[in-house]
């Protein structure tokens, strides 16, 4: 008699203790190896800049590829859509501002400067000049290097990904 109720505690202890497992599963993010969650990580966020940001390194390897195996449709595509990049969320860009207070506005130039240089990149892609092209990807990256150079310190959620 003993055995079989301790049995079946045994039994329901398991079920609800897979239940809270689940639940804890889906709040809890493991981190990606070799980072730590730190408070305010928003690696996993889809509007946070660090997204959009893996997202444009993304376009930019693309870019790379297209380069590299003559195919300038690709280049312009990866280019047109770094142009169109999504915009970080209301809360993200609250906290860009709070960081940066006046230096704000030269962090949308920044931006802006990015966008006009993609567009460029996608324009003389279209056009079919390798070596036109090869000049605008340069000044391209020189954009995104010279927000890096002026704003990640103060904006860096965390160490740098590695994916
Ligand atoms: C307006 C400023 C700005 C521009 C322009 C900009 N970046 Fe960034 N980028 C940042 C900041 C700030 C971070 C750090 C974000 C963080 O760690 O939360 C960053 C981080 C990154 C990262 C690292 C993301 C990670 O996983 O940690 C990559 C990759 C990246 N940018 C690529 C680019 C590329 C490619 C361009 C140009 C096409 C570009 N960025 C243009 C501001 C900018």
């Amino acid at each position: 008699m003993e055995g079989r109720r301790l049995r079946r505690i045994v039994a329901l202890q398991a079920v609800f203790g897979i239940g809270i497992a689940i639940i804890a599963g889906c709040e809890r993010e493991d981190p990606a190896p070799g980072r730590e969650v730190v408070a305010g990580d928003r690696t996993s966020d889809p509007g946070s800049l660090r997204e959009i940001m893996a997202g444009l390194g993304r376009e930019m390897d693309e870019m790379a590829r297209g380069f590299w195996i003559g195919d300038l449709a690709s280049v312009e595509a990866a280019a047109r859509s770094i142009a169109a990049h999504p915009r970080v969320a209301m809360q993200e860009r609250a906290r860009i501002q709070d960081a940066l207070g006046s230096a704000f506005a030269g962090f949308v130039r920044a931006d802006r400067s990015v966008h006009d240089a993609a567009l460029r990149v996608a324009a003389s892609a279209a056009s079919g000049d390798m070596v036109a092209t090869l000049g605008e990807w340069n000044e391209l990256q020189s954009e995104c290097v010279n927000c890096h150079q002026t704003f990640r310190d103060r904006l860096r959620n965390g160490p740098v990904n590695s994916r």
